[in-house]
């Protein structure tokens, strides 16, 4: 049977209000994808996957959020949704609001955005307002001028967000026939882990299928859960969490700690790196955000002997790498140009006769 999207897949655990419209592009049902080499190097002996949320329409995990906020919209007549953005819902949301007919408006913080989020953004159709600020300036914003005027608020703090996106748990335990022992994941303004605990404890009231522990990452430069205070001037290579101030911080908190998981903060470093290790190892390119869970499993094993042994982890990768290409392509030299002739093309592959 053709799939459906995701409202259509498990409408009937969403708490979504009966005017709810489908506004649908086939979101979610993200492949489960094996990481053997990756776990190798991480000291092997434990399974690792990788739930790939680059894969979802506009190449980001929020599309799943996206089509529960813009359907309960769209269902009680909005012609106007805004968020702030550090670019992927602002892409998800002009995505979805265009296919509901709708306008799109989204403010997100001058010069942080990544180009193919920006690029996605314009070329679905949103206006977009740079705002002399940060995300959490941005977002302060579009609160006040949807309490103020018939516009919809699409960010997380919108509560069918959530609902949108707990259906990623229900996938990875559908796939795995039981929760994962620890789920890793990026945390910026906290919607996600929210979403992902929410949804693993409504299954596991189902359908017994247990409960993960959380590993909740941010960039060191941008970790106020793990601070436990906001941050005024956040900063990192990781744009998509540079949050100083997360709207569901004490969710998030809470749900690391009743799943008896953690909030950790990585360096830059440990995230780039990640990012790398992982395109070379297991051909999966993330954007460097979406490699901030992975990192913080690293961390964990490296720096806090975290005994993985037998178990299963899941880590979620939240964006596609081609959301940020100048990450990769910024320090590279132009690759190596030859003649046209297969003689100075063999010259540069084999070197002197033996393939390198
Ligand atoms: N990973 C990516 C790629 C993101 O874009 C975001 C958030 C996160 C992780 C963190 O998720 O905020 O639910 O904790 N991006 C938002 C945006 C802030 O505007 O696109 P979270």
């Amino acid at each position: 049977m053709q799939y459906r999207g995701l409202l259509a897949q498990y409408r009937a655990l969403l708490n979504l209000p009966a005017h709810t419209r489908p506004i649908t592009l086939l979101e979610g049902n993200t492949p489960l994808i094996p990481a053997p080499h990756l776990a190798h190097e991480l000291g092997g002996g434990f399974e690792l996957f990788i739930k790939y949320e680059g894969l979802n329409p506009t190449g980001s995990f929020k599309d799943r959020g996206m089509t529960a906020a813009i359907s309960e919209a769209a269902g009680r007549g909005v012609t106007t949704v805004i968020c702030a953005s550090t670019g992927n819902t602002a892409a998800s949301a002009a995505a979805y609001a265009s296919r509901a007919g709708m306008k799109s408006i989204v403010l997100i913080p001058q010069g942080k955005v990544a180009a193919g989020k920006l690029a996605g953004a314009v070329a679905y159709g949103a206006q977009v307002v740079q705002i002399d600020g940060s995300f959490d300036d941005a977002l302060a914003m579009v609160v006040e001028i949807s309490n103020k005027h018939p516009i919809a608020l699409v960010n997380s703090i919108n509560p069918y967000r959530i609902e949108g996106q707990k259906t990623a748990a229900f996938e990875i335990c559908d796939v795995l026939g039981q929760s994962p022992e620890w789920l890793c994941l990026p945390v910026g303004n906290a919607g996600n882990i929210t979403a992902y605990w929410a949804g693993f404890r409504q299954y596991n009231d189902l359908k017994w299928c247990g409960l993960p522990r959380l590993l909740g990452v941010q960039a060191a430069g941008a970790a106020p859960l793990v601070l436990g205070h906001p941050v005024e001037k956040p900063e990192t290579v990781a744009t998509a969490i540079r949050i100083g101030k997360p709207a569901r911080g004490e969710q998030a908190l809470e749900a690391a700690d009743e799943s008896d998981g953690r909030i950790i903060a990585v360096s830059d470093e440990e995230i780039l790196h990640m990012q790398k290790i992982l395109a070379k190892l297991e051909g999966i390119w993330v954007e460097p955000a979406s490699a901030a869970g992975l990192a913080g499993l690293a961390h964990q094993v490296v720096h806090e002997k975290l005994d993985l042994r037998g178990k299963r982890i899941v880590a979620i990768c939240t964006g596609h790498g081609l959301k940020d290409p100048d990450i990769v392509t910024k320090g590279l030299h132009q690759p190596i140009l030859v003649a046209p002739r297969l003689d100075a093309l063999e010259q540069v592959i084999l070197g002197e006769g033996k393939a390198t």
